[in-house]
């Protein structure tokens, strides 16, 4: 059977069409370009960013062409057989959406460009927290929402759940300031409109600008993958993705409250269990995931947003590190290290 549009991937029912995008313009148009020039594409950066919200809409705009599409989301599956299976019953000119392929970069890579290699007429369209890692693969980061997107983006669930902001102009600056604490990120905006309702956005911004007060924030419904339950679980998720050095390094890089240079992580973070040449190697590794930004695309600066530092700070109490880190921070910002 070959199957047109977007899928279910267990029953082969056709899912709800992809909710429409706020924002994202020079994205969308930017991804279908690449979806013209390359046969493999992935969609990487941080967790709740709208990766498959992005994917979803271009993949059906694909499918409006005549193009079959073929979607199947690896979120709960730990091989590739399920690839194989989609693309089974694709035919000859497809387009094949692997939607959160984070679990398996590896494996899926080797897959995938077999796959090609076989299927001259197959496109294939992933979403990931990470690369691939494949030979011919072209990836496309998708950095947060624009400020003004993520306003739009509060205010219409907001609308949607019967509790429409204020029309004042507090209140815009109130919906400006929880964006930029939950980072734009839409998944965290989604989060915090279903508090609305019983707090109003004055309470919400003073609880979400208390300690990690963004990570709690939780969703509610059945069909809520739990990666998506709360942005703990969100940033969790990608927690387990990363290696042991790079845990530790997001733990430690939490400290700096912001913006550093990666010659201050290396000085700041080092000791006996993580040396240099790991921090950079690491640093580069939380670049791929979303989990730090190059500040105005300077290699040197680089940014952790504030709920993945939320995240890092709590780890680094854990660890019971937080005031030898703290101190580092302080010794080093007064020439000290
Ligand atoms: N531009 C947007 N406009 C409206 N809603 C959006 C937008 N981007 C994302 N969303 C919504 O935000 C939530 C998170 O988005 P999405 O699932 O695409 O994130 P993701 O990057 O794929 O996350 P993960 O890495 O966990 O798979 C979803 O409910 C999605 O519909
Ligand atoms: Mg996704």
């Amino acid at each position: 059977m070959v199957m047109t549009g977007i899928f279910d991937r267990e029953d082969g029912r056709a899912r709800h069409a992809s909710p429409e995008l706020i924002g994202r313009g020079w994205e969308s148009a930017r991804l279908d370009s690449l979806l013209e020039r390359s046969r493999l594409v992935t969609v990487v950066g941080l967790g709740g960013v709208g990766k498959s919200a992005l994917a979803a809409d271009a993949v059906e705009r694909v499918g409006r062409t005549g193009t079959t599409v073929v979607a199947v989301d690896m979120a709960g599956f730990n091989g590739v057989e399920q690839v194989f299976h989609a693309v089974g019953r694709s035919s000859s000119e497809a387009l094949l959406l692997v939607d959160n392929c984070d679990r398996l970069p590896g494996p899926a890579a080797a897959a995938l460009s077999r796959l090609l290699e076989a299927r001259p007429g197959l496109r294939v369209l992933i979403t990931s927290r990470r690369r691939l890692g494949a030979a011919d693969e072209t990836v496309l980061p998708l950095a947060p929402m624009q400020l003004n997107d993520a306003v739009s983006l509060l205010e219409l669930r907001a609308r949607q759940l019967g509790t429409p902001l204020p029309d004042n102009e507090e209140a815009r600056v109130t919906a400006g300031r929880i964006c930029l604490r939950l980072d734009c990120l839409p998944l965290a905006l989604g989060l915090a409109a279903g508090r609305l309702p019983d707090r109003g956005p004055r309470e919400l911004l003073a609880r979400l600008s208390e300690r990690g007060g963004p990570l709690g924030l939780s969703g509610v419904g059945t069909d809520i993958p739990g990666r998506h339950r709360t942005l703990r679980h969100c940033h969790g998720w990608s927690h387990e993705l990363c290696v042991a050095q790079e845990r530790l390094l997001w733990a430690r890089l939490s400290a700096f409250g912001g913006t550093f240079t990666r010659t201050a992580a290396e000085r700041v973070c080092e000791d006996e269990q993580l040396s240099r040449p790991e921090i950079a190697t690491a640093v580069d590794g939380l670049v791929g995931q979303g989990l730090l930004e190059h500040v105005n695309e300077r290699p040197e600066l680089l940014r952790m947003p504030r709920t993945v530092q939320d995240y890092g700070a709590e780890w680094l109490t854990r660890l019971g590190e937080e005031t030898r880190l703290l101190e580092r921070v302080l010794m080093w910002s007064r020439g000290l290290l």
